[in-house]
C-alpha cells in the first residue's frame, strides 16, 4: 500500500445555519471536515494541529488500528488531549476494511462540529462485489444547535438535566429547506438517469438514531460498518450514530418530470425529549444543458418519501433483521465458534444524588446517570493506556469491572426502587485472543431505550438479538454463527438484548460507548484492557514520542 498524507488544523470559523452565524470548531475552515480515502492497506497519516482553545483529540471510528491504540483517539483512554498550540501525529494501516468509516473529536461534545468522511477503497484491481457505481458521494448526517454545544453539555452536567436538543438535523452539514432560512442550505445530489451512485451514509448525528428514505426510489444495501454485506433492497434505511451504511441508488432510466426529497427524522424510543426535526436534501435528475443553483427546480412536481413514525420499532427491527455477512470464499465471516468467556452487562439510565446547595433537574431531583452494570465510568484524568503500557495504573483505573449485573431484577419490567448508580473506572481484563461473547440488555430503568453500542478496536459478530429478557436457557440456540452481520456499532433494542462475538486479537485498551453522546456524558462507557500475546506480531508497540502528556 502506499501512505496518505493528511494535515488537520483544528480552528475556528464562522458558519450561518438557520438564520445565525455562530463560530464553530472545524478541521482546515471546512465543515464538515475534510475527506479522508485511503485504499485497504495504505497507510494514513495525519498531523492534527490545534489551534483552538479547546482540548482536542480526533478518533479514526471504526478502524482497528491492529497494533496502532496508540492512533485510536478517544481522550484520557488512549491517549491525553492534544492543548492549545500543541500539535499529535496519527499513523495508522488500514487492514481487512472497505467501505465507510468517518473520523470525529473524542472529547466532550466537540464532534457535534468536528467531523468527516473516512472513504476505503479496495486495493487497486479489486472489484467491488457489485456493478461499480457511476458516481460515489458521501451523505453524512449531523445535527445542528444554535447555541454552543460546549455550554449545553456543561450546563446539563451541572444540573443532571437532559441536555437542550438540538435544532437541526443536517445532510453534509446542511439543514435543508423544511427549516428556516434553510432553502439555500440544501444538499443536492444531480443525478443522470439510468445510472447507479453509491451513497456513503454516514450517522455522525449526536443524539439520534434516524431513518432515511428516498421519494419513489428503493435502494440496495451492500456494505455496513466497512463490512460488505449481502445486498438486499430496502425502501427505509435505519442508521444509529456511529453506524455507516453504503447504499446503491439506481437512477431511473428515464427522465422523470420530477424532483425527490431524501429525508431523515429520527428514530426515537425514549421517554425523554428529542430533535423531532427532518432534514430534507434533493435528488434532481440532471436535464441535458440545464444549470440550476442552489436550492431545487420549483417549477418540478416534488415528491416526498414516507418515513416510519419515529416511535417504530417494528420498521428499524425490520431493517436490522435483514443485516447478513457476505459470508463468501473472498469474504468471509470469521465468526467466533466457541466461546472462552462470557459476558452479560446490562445497559441504561439510572440517577445520581444531587449535591446538597445544588437544585437538580434529573428525575425527582436527583441527575441523570447512565451505566454499564450499574457502573457509571468516570474520566480519569491520564490516559488508561499510558497507565497501563508505564505499569502506573495505580490511582488511574481498577481491573474489576462486574463483569455480572451488580443488583439482577427484570430488566425490562418494573424498574427497581433503587436507581443510583456507583461511580468507577474500571476495566475488564482480557488475555490476547481471547474469544469473546457478549450479551447487552436494555434496562427498562427510567424508560427503555435502544442504545448504541460501539467497540473501539474490533469489529463484531452480532449473533443473536430479541426482546424482552435474554434468556441464557433458549435464546443461544437461536444464535447465528454462519452470516451474522460483522460491525463496529450495534443498537441494542428499546426493551431487548444483542448478543455479539469477537477475538480479542487486538491488544491495547479500547473503549466501549452508547454512541447517544448524551448517554456517554452521563457514564455509559467502559473499556477493555486486551493483553499483548507472545509472538512479536502480537504486542503492542510503544507509544510515538510526540505522544501528548496530560
Ligand atoms: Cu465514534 Cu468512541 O466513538
Amino acid at each position: 500500500g502506499t501512505t496518505r498524507h493528511y494535515s488537520f488544523d483544528i480552528r475556528v470559523a464562522n458558519v450561518s445555519r438557520l438564520c445565525a452565524t455562530k463560530s464553530i470548531l472545524t478541521v482546515n475552515g471546512e465543515f464538515p471536515g475534510p475527506r479522508i480515502v485511503a485504499r485497504e492497506g495504505d497507510r494514513v497519516v495525519v498531523k492534527v494541529t490545534n489551534h483552538a482553545q479547546y482540548n482536542v483529540t480526533v478518533h479514526w471510528h471504526g478502524v482497528r488500528q491492529l497494533r496502532s491504540g496508540w492512533a485510536d483517539g478517544p481522550a484520557y483512554v488512549t491517549q491525553c488531549p492534544i492543548q492549545t498550540g500543541r500539535n499529535y501525529v496519527y499513523n495508522f494501516t488500514v487492514v481487512g476494511q472497505r467501505g465507510t468509516l468517518f473520523w470525529h473529536a473524542h472529547i466532550s461534545w466537540l464532534r457535534t462540529t468536528l467531523y468527516g468522511p473516512i472513504i476505503i477503497l479496495p486495493k487497486l484491481g479489486v472489484p467491488y462485489p457489485f456493478a461499480k457505481p457511476y458516481k460515489e458521494v458521501p451523505i453524512i448526517f449531523g445535527e445542528w444547535w444554535n447555541a454552543d454545544t460546549e455550554a449545553v453539555i456543561s450546563q446539563a452536567l451541572q444540573t443532571g438535566g437532559g441536555p437542550n436538543v438540538s435544532d437541526a438535523h443536517t445532510i453534509n452539514g446542511l439543514p435543508g429547506p423544511l427549516y428556516n432560512c434553510s432553502a439555500k442550505d440544501t444538499f443536492k445530489l444531480k443525478v443522470k438517469p439510468g445510472k447507479t451512485y453509491l451513497l456513503r451514509l454516514i450517522n455522525a448525528a449526536v443524539n439520534d438514531e434516524l431513518f432515511f428514505s428516498i421519494a419513489n426510489h428503493s435502494v440496495t444495501v451492500v456494505d455496513v460498518d466497512a463490512v460488505y454485506v449481502k445486498p438486499f433492497d430496502a425502501e427505509t434505511i435505519l442508521i444509529s450514530p456511529g453506524q455507516t451504511t453504503n447504499v446503491l441508488l439506481h437512477a431511473k432510466p428515464t427522465y422523470p418530470n420530477a424532483t425527490f426529497f431524501m429525508m431523515a427524522r429520527p428514530y426515537a424510543t425514549g421517554s425523554g425529549t428529542f430533535d423531532n426535526s427532518t432534514v430534507a436534501a434533493v435528488l434532481e435528475y440532471q436535464k441535458p444543458h440545464s444549470s440550476s443553483a442552489a436550492g431545487f427546480d420549483k417549477n418540478l412536481p416534488l415528491h416526498k418519501p414516507t418515513l416510519p413514525a419515529f416511535n417504530d420499532t417494528s420498521a428499524a427491527a425490520n431493517f436490522t433483521g435483514k443485516l447478513r455477512s457476505m459470508a463468501s470464499a473472498l469474504f468471509p465471516a470469521n465468526v467466533p465458534q466457541t466461546v472462552d468467556r462470557r459476558f452479560f452487562f446490562t445497559v441504561g439510565l439510572g440517577t445520581r444524588p444531587c449535591p446538597k446547595n445544588q437544585t437538580c433537574q434529573g428525575p425527582n431531583g436527583t441527575k441523570f446517570a447512565a451505566t454499564v452494570n450499574n457502573i457509571s465510568f468516570v474520566s480519569p484524568t491520564t490516559a488508561l493506556l499510558q497507565a497501563h503500557f508505564t505499569g502506573k495504573s495505580n490511582g488511574v483505573y481498577t481491573p474489576d469491572f462486574p463483569v455480572v449485573p451488580l443488583m439482577p431484577f427484570n430488566y425490562t419490567g418494573t424498574p427497581p426502587n433503587n436507581t443510583m448508580v456507583s461511580n468507577g473506572t474500571k476495566l475488564v481484563v482480557l488475555p490476547f485472543n481471547t474469544s469473546v461473547e457478549l450479551v447487552m440488555q436494555d434496562t427498562s430503568v427510567l424508560g427503555a431505550e435502544s442504545h448504541p453500542l460501539h467497540l473501539h478496536g474490533y469489529n463484531f459478530f452480532v449473533v443473536g438479538q430479541g426482546f424482552g429478557n435474554y434468556d441464557p436457557a433458549n435464546d443461544p440456540a437461536k444464535f447465528n454463527l454462519v452470516d451474522p452481520v460483522e460491525r463496529n456499532t450495534i443498537g441494542v433494542p428499546a426493551g431487548g438484548w444483542v448478543a455479539i462475538r469477537f477475538l480479542a486479537d487486538n491488544p491495547g485498551v479500547w473503549f466501549m460507548h452508547c454512541h447517544i453522546e448524551a448517554h456517554m456524558s452521563w457514564g455509559l462507557r467502559m473499556a477493555w484492557l486486551v493483553l499483548n500475546g507472545r509472538l512479536p506480531n502480537q504486542k503492542l508497540p510503544p507509544p510515538p514520542s510526540d505522544l501528548p502528556k496530560c
